[in-house]
């Protein structure tokens, strides 16, 4: 059982390493941004309620976020554990999952703020789900699928700003809130992506 919270700056690569994990530990990976995107895409009645606040760079209320977890937390495939990307996000958010679930390890990826900037305003997405980035990947359509890579509407610049400035405040405190409880592990998030996977799969390990 593994039931995993991946901590970390809008940019640090969560959603690049809990795609990997995924693969490795046939874990389900719950982002709670891909699934507001995605309803966003199909213009569902939570879509609409939620595209302006994602657009500005806020949070979703967290009633809201908490009851889509909860739901997504009680399907079978989470009985062998999860990989939480995105959530939570705050403390309210950390406290409500506890009240449902209890969390085994939350791996901070620490990365520096340049390479949080130069990893966002690189990076590209495709409507199936994967993410490249320009420094590594130069090509206008997805590898996987064909279809035409773009840019997230909360990827501008302002935006961006706006999203760290929210992680400060409201995000970063998880931090220590986990240390309390003795799950947290920090890695160092700066280096590739292959070096990054290796140290979150030794703390999954348990060789961290
Ligand atoms: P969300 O989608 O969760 O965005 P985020 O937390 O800001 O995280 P990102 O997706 O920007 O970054 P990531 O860490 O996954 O990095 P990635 O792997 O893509 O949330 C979006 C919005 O939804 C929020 O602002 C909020 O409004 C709302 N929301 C979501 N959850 C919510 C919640 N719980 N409560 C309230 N509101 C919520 O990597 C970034 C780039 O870097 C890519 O191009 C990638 O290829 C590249 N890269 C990754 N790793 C490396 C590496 N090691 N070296 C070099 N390049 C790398």
């Amino acid at each position: 059982m593994a039931r995993i919270v991946l901590l970390g700056a809008p940019g640090a690569g969560k959603g690049t390493q809990a795609a990997l994990l995924k693969e490795k530990y046939n874990l389900p990976h719950i982002s709670t941004g891909d699934i507001f995107r995605a309803n966003i895409r199909e213009g569902t009645p939570l879509g609409v309620k939620v595209k302006a606040i994602i657009d500005k760079g806020e949070l979703v209320p967290d009633e809201l976020t908490v009851a889509l977890v909860k739901d997504r937390l009680a399907m079978p495939d989470c009985e062998k554990g999860y990989i939480l990307d995105g959530f939570p996000r705050t403390i309210a958010q950390a406290e409500a999952l506890e009240s449902f679930s209890s969390v085994d390890m939350a791996i901070n990826i620490a990365v520096d703020d340049e390479a949080v900037i130069r990893r966002i305003a690189g990076r590209r997405m495709c409507k199936c789900g994967e993410t490249y980035h320009t420094s590594t990947y130069g090509a206008d359509e997805c590898a996987k699928c064909g279809s035409k890579l773009y840019q997230r509407d909360d990827d501008r610049e302002e935006v961006v700003r706006e999203r760290l400035r929210v992680y400060d405040r409201q995000t970063k405190p998880l931090i220590e809130f986990y240390a309390k409880r003795g799950v947290l592990h920090t890695i160092d998030g700066n280096k590739g992506v292959e070096a990054t996977f290796r140290l979150v799969s030794e703390v999954i390990d348990g060789r961290h």
